[in-house]
């Protein structure tokens, strides 16, 4: 048995696939353009597992991706692939519209053609999910309830729109052509492996390099944080157990704004790495102008995973935030490699 995953070269791809491979024993094959956003790097360790295959494509070739859905006819693909970050939507929205929505198009184009080929045994085993975000709801107040998966969307950023479209696409896939489609809308992810252009990593990056860190408006959005293996269970028990059409919410139970965020992280490092002169990390805390558009806060109600598939976030924030930190300290290489050219230019266009 085989499964196909996009955009596995990524953040939370890549921690699917070493994740699934030390459980299961079944091929993966990981299909990625490599964008500056995606890294062999974080799959080195699996380089040479024969269970494991890497073809580099973009999710827009349509025939190319048709052929290799044919070749290696997986029982599950799941989508990872797509422009993920906030800040560079707002710079360039372009390319979120290609990958995320004209993208999700063609791999859907190309499943419903491999799918209505497939025997009907064949067909009821057949899943693809595809993975969302939380922002595709909007923004909450502070008193509002937190997200449910019948919420109306109302994206406010060119990527939460770009995610809300592919997520109607998938939907209308299902409800015309009976594709056995999944959809699961996360919390932002933390762990392993993020590029540092995130908040998390970012901090990290910067607080090691004795650079500013940078904390956009009053700092005081709220974002729910979610520890990547966490997420990866999560899609394990929707592909497993998940019913065919439906929407699963996934989060940490984790609410904090982003101040909240930054000085625990200076905290850690404080005792974990102190500096030389024994002044805090705070000192680089540095407030920036706010994101154009910022959603204040998000927030996710889980009841539904955790009642219908019995899945429960297992890490506490306090045990995957130190794990994370000591992570990054032990990979400082990976860090170096991920910050290239790329990586200055665009620090230099988003933060000048
Ligand atoms: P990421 O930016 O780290 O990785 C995206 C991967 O997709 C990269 O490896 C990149 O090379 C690849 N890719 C981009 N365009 C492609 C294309 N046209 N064809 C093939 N591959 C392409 O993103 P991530 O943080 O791992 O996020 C994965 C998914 O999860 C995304 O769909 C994102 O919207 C969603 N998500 C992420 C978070 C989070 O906190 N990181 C939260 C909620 C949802
Ligand atoms: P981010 O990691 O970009 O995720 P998202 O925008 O998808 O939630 O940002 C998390 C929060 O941190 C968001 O409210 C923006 C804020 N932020 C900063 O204050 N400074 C930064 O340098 C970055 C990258 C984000």
């Amino acid at each position: 048995m085989t499964i196909m995953v996009t955009g596995g070269a990524g953040f939370i791809g890549s921690n699917f696939i070493l994740d699934w491979l030390s459980k299961n024993d079944e091929q993966v094959i990981n299909i990625d353009k490599l964008t500056y956003a995606g890294n062999l790097q974080n799959l080195k360790s699996i380089e040479s597992d024969s269970q494991y295959i890497f073809v580099k494509e973009d999710i827009l070739n349509r025939q190319k991706i048709t052929e290799l859905i044919k070749d290696y006819n997986p029982r599950y693909i799941i989508n990872f692939a797509a422009e993920s970050h906030v800040d560079r939507s707002i710079h360039a929205p372009d390319q979120f519209i290609q990958t995320n929505i004209v993208g999700t198009h063609s791999l859907l184009e190309s499943i419903r053609g491999f799918w209505s080929d497939m025997s009907s045994n064949e067909k009821n085993n057949f899943r693809f999910l595809h993975v969302s975000t939380d922002e595709v709801y909007g923004s909450l107040d502070l008193n509002d309830d937190a997200f449910i998966e019948t919420n109306q969307y109302k994206p406010n950023s060119p990527y939460s729109a770009s995610k809300a479209a592919s997520d109607h696409l998938v939907r209308a896939y299902y409800k015309t052509y009976n594709l056995p489609v999944l959809t699961t809308n996360c919390s932002n992810n933390y762990g392993p492996f993020q590029f540092p252009e995130k908040l998390i990593p970012l901090v990290l990056h910067n607080a090691l390099n004795g650079k500013d860190i940078p904390l956009y408006g009053d700092g005081m959005q709220i974002r729910d944080w979610l520890f990547v293996i966490d997420h990866c269970n999560a899609i394990n028990a929707v592909l497993k157990e998940g019913k065919i059409g439906e929407i699963y919410n996934v989060g940490g139970l984790n609410e904090k704004t982003n101040i909240e965020i930054v000085n625990l992280l200076c905290e850690i490092l404080d005792d974990m790495l102190p500096k030389s002169n024994l002044t805090s990390y705070k000192s680089q805390i540095t407030y920036v102008k706010d994101r154009a558009g910022h959603d204040k806060r998000y927030a996710i109600n889980t009841s539904k995973i955790e009642r219908d598939l019995n899945w429960h976030p297992t890490e506490t924030f306090e045990t995957g935030i130190k794990k994370t930190v000591q992570w990054y300290l032990d990979n400082q290489s990976w860090v170096k490699n991920v910050t290239s050219g790329d990586y200055l230019t665009w620090v230099a266009r988003n933060y000048s």
